[in-house]
């Protein structure tokens, strides 16, 4: 979670007079258009601009549901113009790094984007991305920024954004199912976004991307001060909470432990690699302590410095250059793992192990395809060479008879994952659907799972990922993990069980009491179905739009029951919304979501 600010700061025009109910269009812009390039030409902003700025003022730009308000075409407008606007500033009239960044940071500021020294962070730290871009890659237009970042809006792409991956012919081989009772247990734990200056009744009220900060203020009243274990209202995970988390998840047995990424606090503004390194260090040291299982973990987005950043292996600038992290995590994963891994994980953090014969693990970096990385703008092709590797090891399980569990942080189907990238892995999974008997993601802090459909034969499903919700309750949610019952001869996927705690109640006792956990459901009992098949998991879809009441308790489960996220309930459209959720695996591919959209309105 966490869209970084700093294109969305490029873009502000795109943002709507909060006013106005129909959707801004491309007229509508005049004012500001003629505002900013005045401001561009003299570096001015006169009061008039200001007053006009202030009229657009957004906080939160680029947050859920923007589409509903803006014109794409206008987005789009105002988007390339934008860029342009800078790209021809830089290459043309050899404008400063320190114009551009002020340029950059006034604008944010004076839109109330975030708070101003949230913007005067993020730009500072993302403002040579684009520079360095700019000043090397030789044809360099708005169409790489904006057909990507805004592919919700599908803005012009130019001859960005389109490749294909050499997936092999043929068909997945059947493989048998699942049919003895014995199993082994696999506990997922997923962003645990570690604190290190979490405060106790601290301001949890407070404008930021992150509250409950030491430097936030006292809060306003009672109810507005942090909670002990940690804050409903964008608080991340104080270390005694991960301890505790962590003692928790050690009274079942487990056979080994998936930690789906994100380890760093939403202080996005102000990371370093320093700092990065020491939260980092600390989570993997303390999971070596804690199990004497493998972990396989994977990366988020918010490991990188600064977050969402994945440049390739011919940016070698140190100051830009991610290797560093690249070697951090090759040394303690493999350590986690029990087997080196660090030749793929040095070229793109990525790996893949097999822990016992017949089953392969498969860990992606798919943070690479997330749209805002902006690396994507200079080279968007296969990131790492990563889908390919991904179908050349499927491919490799499929001859060696191994069943296959995939581990990638950021999920498909949302707007910010890109579509090409989508594409092309939905396509391998297609390929190697009965290979692949489990697949896990975190990264939106939500307890949900997705269902993939055979694009040749739309009514049957083929895959089925499930997300392990967040340790952290960023935002609204419960703390929480889960356990998987896995089938010890076919590494199907028997059943989960999802384990959180009351946050509002933990808080009531503070630090006299440990919080209560309970088993919050099974899967199988909660959705009556046999186990996570994608075949089982299609049948809780259907039920879903038979039975509304499922919806309900699946919008529960989103947030682990937490009191702010289920408080508004769910109405009809909150449940379209969530089935839709369930079945779009591509962002932008509608198929899947009509159809069970006529289905519920039956
Ligand atoms: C840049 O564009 C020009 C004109 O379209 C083209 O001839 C040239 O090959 C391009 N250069 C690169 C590096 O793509
Ligand atoms: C998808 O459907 C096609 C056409 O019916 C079929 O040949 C293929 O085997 C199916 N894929 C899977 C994974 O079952
Ligand atoms: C392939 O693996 C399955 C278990 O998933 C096993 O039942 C079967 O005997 C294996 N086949 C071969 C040829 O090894
Ligand atoms: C959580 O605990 C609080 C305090 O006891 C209680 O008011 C609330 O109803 C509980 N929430 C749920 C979803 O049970
Ligand atoms: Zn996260
Ligand atoms: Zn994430």
């Amino acid at each position: 979670m966490a869209p970084s600010t700093f294109l969305s700061l490029l873009f502000f025009v795109t943002i709507f007079t909060l006013t106005t109910c129909k959707k801004v269009t491309i007229e509508d812009l005049e004012p500001l258009e003629t505002g900013l390039r005045e401001y561009f030409q003299t570096g001015q902003a006169t009061d008039e601009f200001l007053k006009t700025l202030h009229s657009y003022e957004f906080p939160y730009l680029f947050r859920d549901g923007m589409e509903k308000f803006y014109d794409s075409a206008a987005v789009c407008y105002m988007c390339s113009l934008v860029v342009d606007f800078v790209i021809n500033q830089r290459k043309n009239a050899g404008v400063s790094r320190e114009t551009i960044l002020d340029e950059a940071t006034f604008l944010c500021s004076e839109l109330k984007m975030e708070a101003a020294r949230v913007c005067k962070g993020q730009m500072e730290l993302n403002i040579d991305i684009f520079l360095y871009t700019i000043d090397n890659y030789p044809n360099f237009t708005s169409n790489r920024v904006c057909g990507g970042f805004l592919q919700g809006h599908n803005c012009d792409t130019g001859d960005a954004f389109e490749w294909t991956i050499n997936i092999p012919s043929g068909n997945s081989p059947e493989r048998p199912k699942p049919s003895g009772p014995d199993s082994f247990t696999i506990l997922q734990l997923s962003d645990i976004h570690y604190d290190p200056n979490y405060t106790p009744n601290g301001n949890a009220v407070c404008g930021e991307p992150v509250c409950c900060q030491p430097d936030q203020g006292e809060p306003s009243g009672p109810e507005n001060a942090c909670g002990y274990w940690t804050d409903y209202r964008l608080g991340d995970s104080p270390w005694y909470l991960i301890e505790e988390t962590i003692r928790q998840t050690k009274t079942q047995q487990v056979d080994y432990v998936y930690y789906t990424g994100d380890i760093i606090v939403h202080r996005t503004w102000e990371t370093s690699i320093e700092s990065n390194t020491e939260a980092i260090t600390k989570l993997y040291s303390y999971f070596k302590d804690s199990y004497d299982v493998p972990v396989y973990p994977i990366f988020g987005n918010h490991e990188s410095h600064p977050l969402n950043v994945w440049p390739n292996d011919k940016i070698l600038d140190d100051k830009l250059s991610i290797k560093w992290l690249f070697e951090l995590a090759a040394k303690h994963w493999s350590e986690l793992i029990g087997e080196d891994v660090s030749k793929t994980v040095l070229k793109g953090g990525y790996y893949t192990v097999s822990p016992r014969p017949g089953f392969r693990i498969i860990g992606m970096n798919s943070n690479v395809a997330y749209t805002d990385n902006w690396w994507l703008m200079y080279d968007d092709v296969d990131p790492y060479g990563q889908l390919q590797w991904l179908s050349d090891t499927l491919k490799k399980a499929e001859d060696n008879n191994e069943s296959v569990h995939i581990l990638t942080h950021v999920p498909t189907g949302c707007s910010y994952s890109l579509k090409v990238w989508n594409r092309e892995y939905r396509k391998i999974l297609e390929r190697f659907a009965n290979t692949i008997t489990g697949h896990f993601n975190g990264h939106t802090h939500r307890d949900e799972f997705l269902v993939y459909y055979n694009s040749s034969n739309p009514t049957q499903a083929i895959g089925a990922a499930f997300n392990g919700a967040s340790v952290t309750p960023y935002d609204l949610s419960n703390p929480s993990f889960k356990y998987y019952h896995v089938d010890e001869t076919t590494f199907n996927l028997l059943d989960y069980e999802e384990w959180a705690f009351n946050l509002t109640l933990a808080n009531s006792y503070g630090s006299s009491k440990l919080p209560e956990w309970y088993k919050l459901y099974s899967f199988v009992e909660a959705y009556g179905v046999d186990n996570l098949l994608p075949s089982e998991v299609d049948k809780v879809l259907y039920k879903m739009t038979d039975d509304h009441s499922l919806l309900d308790d699946y919008f529960k489960f989103k947030f682990r029951n937490g009191d702010p996220g289920i408080s508004p309930g769910c109405d009809d459209g909150c449940k379209k919304d969530l089935l839709c959720d369930i079945a779009t695996t591509v962002f932008g591919d509608d198929a899947q979501c009509k159809r069970f959209l006529d289905l519920y309105d039956q």
